[in-house]
């Protein structure tokens, strides 16, 4: 079946294949969002029926819980789950020190919640989102409308205490409309180029109001499954 997709998609699925061993008999599983965490709850929703076991999953969008909903699995969510045992979700970059900036896809709120009320989070991605220094994939920023010039310079400056006072923020557009989250919010891009300290940034906007989250996950992976386009796959934890 894998021979039939791109070199890019069998990596992200054979990571969720790598990942899918952690994932065990009643846990309270948190499910990412994206295409890669689509493997993994396509995954997951087979490993439930072939062996049949169960799983309580806290989807971390609308998308992930559509998804899962049509392939059987049971929802929750956190407030009745309380602490889940296993967030598995994708990510944009990666660094060899498990830092991560997600948000590609705008869900990087509730994937942070999820992920931080979660024992565990497991990575699942491909070898090109690989980086020695994150901030070559534009950080995502999801903002509140009110105020939202406003938050910009707030932005800027936390920016600038960084060194990254250059950096072009735009807000991020498809079929000519912003972007929404699934809390209606908007999101901007902000072009770093490499960041020098991604926890010290992390810190910087996290002060920031206005902007309600960032996509810097700093200190909460604690394993990355990845494979490269040539179909090895490879664990850092
Ligand atoms: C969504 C995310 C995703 O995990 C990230 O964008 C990776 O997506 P994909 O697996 O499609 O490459 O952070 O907000």
């Amino acid at each position: 079946m894998t021979n039939a997709l791109s070199p890019q998609d069998r990596a992200k699925y054979l990571a969720s294949r790598a990942a899918l061993a952690d994932v065990t008999d009643g846990m309270k599983l948190g499910l990412g969002t994206g295409s890669t965490a689509a493997w993994l709850v396509k995954l997951v929703a087979e490993k439930c029926r072939i062996h049949g076991i169960s799983v309580t999953c806290v989807p971390t969008s609308e998308a992930t819980g559509a998804l899962a909903q049509s392939l059987g699995l049971p929802l929750a969510t956190l407030e009745e789950t309380g602490t889940l045992d296993l967030t598995i979700d994708g990510t944009d970059e990666f660094d060899p020190a498990l830092n991560l900036i997600k948000g590609g896809g705008a869900a990087h709120l509730r994937e942070k919640i999820v992920a931080l009320s979660s024992r565990r989070m497991v990575v699942i991605t491909d070898a090109t989102k690989e980086s020695p220094q994150l901030g070559s994939f534009p950080l995502p920023l999801e903002v509140l409308d009110f105020g939202m010039s406003a938050t910009v310079g707030h932005i800027r400056r936390a920016l600038a205490s960084q060194g990254l006072g250059d950096a072009k923020i735009e807000q991020r557009m498809k079929n000519g409309a912003p972007v929404r989250t699934d809390e209606g919010n908007a999101v901007l891009d902000a072009h770093l180029g490499a960041i020098p300290d991604p926890a010290a940034l992390a810190s910087a906007l996290d002060g920031v109001t206005g902007l309600v989250e960032h996509g810097l996950f700093i200190g909460i992976a604690g394993k990355i499954c990845f494979a490269d386009l040539e179909g090895n796959a490879l664990t850092i934890d």
